[in-house]
């Protein structure tokens, strides 16, 4: 089929790849020329690991094209996706980018003849696709649905694992309230991809988004209350208490002779808290959605209270061993929410720096990918500092804390930080390093959840 893609970032691009990869014929579309043309000499303008080498075939074989005209891109496709940020404002969705995109489709069907369907992609709050898309294509096309097809498809894509995760998906889940938008929706999957297809109407498959991240995020941060409670408690590794959960049986395929590990445990693990431009933006905007609608959560409140406090409470115990944090030097290990991405956006590091600085510390942040970015947040000046090299962060540092839980940071040598260390003190914020190694090298070992 020929698809427009509109808006060029992870999302969008990597769904534009795959869908390209797989036959498609794709023209992606973004606002930004130099986007566009970093696009068509088979640049990718993210970081994604697989993404460039996945662009640049498909590029190459002509089934992917980029241009920063949207009607030239809908005019010769049967189906427009819709892959367009929609961040936060005052705590609440923002919606513009999404009306905008669906007024500018809207234009191009009323002068196009024939059937075409308009998909969202974006993570849009319950009942955005069935009025605020729907009413605002009927305006800009002068059409009814039916003469043109409205269907809501989520993405489950991780960051540094987008394109893995959009060619195996485990489940494709597309919202239509008619059976033509259904079945033009379908043929972009069908015979593509080994997963079921789940069918659902419009707002359902926008909650199915949301209540997914919210999971996630709330599992992360019920590990981390547990984490809280066995430092309080004393005597308790969290580690051992979260594993022992976890092998509950309702965890492992039964059928399992050998039971496999099933990933969801990856977020049954105390750490220093959960980032990413996902997870804190939908979960604030459900909870915003909810006040709207004349439900509060409960919950989802204390799920980002727990995880707003996780790296203050580190910080706290880091305190208390320190006696102070004025004048010290403090290397962070980790900038990015989570390892094999150069985001930072929502990172944990962000919030133990700014305290560090505001506590008078001096920080050496380390980061094989994220200082750029980390750069655009807090900027290098007097009392912050970034290096790739942990070795130059460690030396004279009167603490380490490993915040991203990056392969490199783990083969760093027990010996080497009490070698360049002044006070060979590790904090390990994901529990991920040898406490027994550090110690036997004569560090001092803090760990979240065990006290
Ligand atoms: C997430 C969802 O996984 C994905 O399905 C959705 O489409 C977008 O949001 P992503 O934000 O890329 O993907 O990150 P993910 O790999 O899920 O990790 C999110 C955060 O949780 C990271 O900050 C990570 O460090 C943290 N995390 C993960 C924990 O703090 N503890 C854990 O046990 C697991």
């Amino acid at each position: 089929m020929r698809i427009a893609v509109v808006g060029t970032g992870y999302v969008g691009l990597v769904t534009g790849a795959c869908l390209a990869a797989r036959g498609h014929r794709v023209t992606c579309v973004d606002r930004k020329t130099e986007i566009v043309a970093a696009i068509n000499q088979r640049q990718a303008p993210l970081y994604e690991p697989v993404l460039p080498g996945l662009l640049k075939e498909v590029v190459a074989s002509g089934r992917l094209t980029a241009t920063t005209s949207l009607r030239e891109a809908v005019l010769g496709s049967d189906v427009s996706i819709a892959a367009v940020g929609t961040p936060l404002k005052q705590g609440k969705i923002d919606l513009t980018f999404i009306e905008e995109t669906a007024a500018e489709i809207g234009a191009v069907l009323r002068e196009k003849d024939g059937y075409h369907l308009v998909c969202i992609k974006s993570t849009v709050v319950p009942g955005t696709t069935d009025t605020l898309v729907k009413d605002t294509l009927k305006a800009a096309s002068g059409k009814e649905p039916g003469e043109f097809g409205l269907a809501m498809n989520p993405e489950f894509l991780r960051e540094g694992r987008a394109v893995e995760d959009f060619l195996h998906p485990d489940r494709i889940v597309i919202g239509a309230d008619d059976d033509r938008s259904f079945a033009r929706m379908r043929k972009v999957y069908a015979g593509l991809f080994d997963a079921p297809i789940l069918r659902v109407n419009l707002r359902t498959a926008e909650m199915i988004k949301y209540a997914t991240n919210a999971l996630l995020a709330t599992l992360i941060s019920f590990s981390n209350e547990m984490a809280s409670l066995c430092e309080a408690a004393g005597g308790i590794d969290a580690l051992e208490v979260l594993e022992a959960v976890t092998r509950d049986k309702r965890f492992y395929p039964p059928e399992g002779r050998e039971p496999v590990k099933p990933e969801i445990t990856g977020y049954l693990q105390a750490g220093c808290g959960f980032g990413g431009s996902c997870f804190p933006k939908d979960v604030k905007a459900l909870i915003s959605f909810g006040r709207e609608k004349g439900h509060l959560p409960r919950l989802l409140p204390s799920t980002l209270r727990v995880n707003r406090e996780q790296p203050l409470r580190l910080l706290g115990r880091l305190e208390r061993e320190l006696g102070t944090l004025a004048g010290r030097k403090i290397a962070i290990l980790g900038l990015t929410f989570k390892p094999g991405t150069d985001d930072v956006r929502e990172s944990p590091g962000i919030a133990i720096i700014r305290q560090l600085l505001q506590k008078g510390a001096r920080v050496c942040g380390v980061d094989p990918c994220g200082i750029k970015n980390m750069q655009k947040v807090i900027p290098e000046a007097g009392n912050v500092h970034y290096t790739r090299d942990p070795q130059l962060a460690l030396e004279e540092a009167d603490a380490a804390i490993l915040v991203t839980a990056w392969p490199g940071f783990l083969e760093i040598p027990p010996e080497d930080y009490a070698r360049a260390m002044r006070n060979p003190l590790v904090v390990d914020g994901r529990r991920v390093l040898d406490k027994e190694s550090l110690e036997k090298a004569g560090c001092r070992y803090l760990g979240v959840g065990l006290a």
